[in-house]
């Protein structure tokens, strides 16, 4: 399955959450953009959610603020962060903040991206299978394979410098941060490129990565707030 959400952050507020990483289940992956998809789509399923992102539409239930100034009436059940928090500036800000708008009882779910296990043979696996060109889903990789070719220097050389030329946080420090506040209800490494690549499906790229050609880039981890976190930002 292959959602398209859309959003940084989605608030939960008005069930217990519970179900909700099924519906964000691990072969869902989010789509970049502004048009919001996957807040309707919980709507649907019956979840009162709030959409907060910079980039979020300029509708009704969407909060076009970064999360950290985000204040909810009152403290939600659930918070989802897709692919966003390698992007946010300060990542133990973030987490206490999340911490903070979370009900004790609430659920944190996040996709992400561990952009140090983008490595030589795992950029060339994804290289082989781009997209068409001009399709927004598959261009980030296509235009990351033209600059590294345009660059001449080795994958593992030019890559995490770009990475850190754009202030991304690796996955590893975005783990870290969240250990910092949550206690792990679920965590897994695994499939992340599939949606941007040509006719590759979440079990292709399980498969790759289950034969070593590849590294798990993807992280899935749920968590509970730590009672004993509440208070530190
Ligand atoms: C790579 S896109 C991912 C978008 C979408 N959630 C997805 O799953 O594909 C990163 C998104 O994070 C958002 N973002 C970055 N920093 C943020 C922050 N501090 N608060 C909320 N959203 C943020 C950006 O505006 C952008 O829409």
């Amino acid at each position: 399955m292959v959602c398209s959400a859309r959003l940084a952050f989605f608030l939960i507020s008005a069930t217990d959450g519970s179900g909700l990483y099924s519906i964000a289940s691990p072969e869902c992956r989010f789509g970049c953009g502004t048009a919001g998809g996957f807040v309707p789509a919980l709507r649907d399923a019956g979840y009162a959610v709030a959409g907060v992102d910079p980039q979020a539409p300029d509708a009704p239930g969407f909060h076009r603020i970064a999360f950290e100034g985000y204040e909810p009436e009152q403290p939600v059940a659930a918070v989802v962060a897709s692919n966003s928090l390698h992007h946010v500036g300060d990542l133990a800000e973030v987490a206490g903040r999340i911490h903070e708008v979370l009900r004790p009882d609430g659920i944190l779910v996040v996709m992400e991206w561990g952009w140090e296990r983008f490595d030589a043979a795992t950029a060339r696996w994804c290289f082989d299978r781009l997209g068409v060109a001009g399709d927004d889903d598959h261009d980030w990789l296509r235009r990351r394979h033209d600059d590294w070719a345009a660059s001449g220097r080795p994958w593992d050389d030019y890559f995490p410098g770009w990475a850190a030329g754009h202030g991304l946080h690796a996955g590893r420090d975005v783990v870290a941060a969240l250990d910092a506040r949550f206690d792990r209800r679920h965590y897994a490494e695994g499939p992340y490129f599939f949606p941007s690549l040509a006719g590759v499906a979440y079990a292709d790229e399980q498969a790759a990565i289950d034969e070593g050609l590849i590294r798990p880039a993807g992280i899935r981890y749920v968590g509970a707030p730590r009672s004993s976190a509440r208070g530190r930002v």
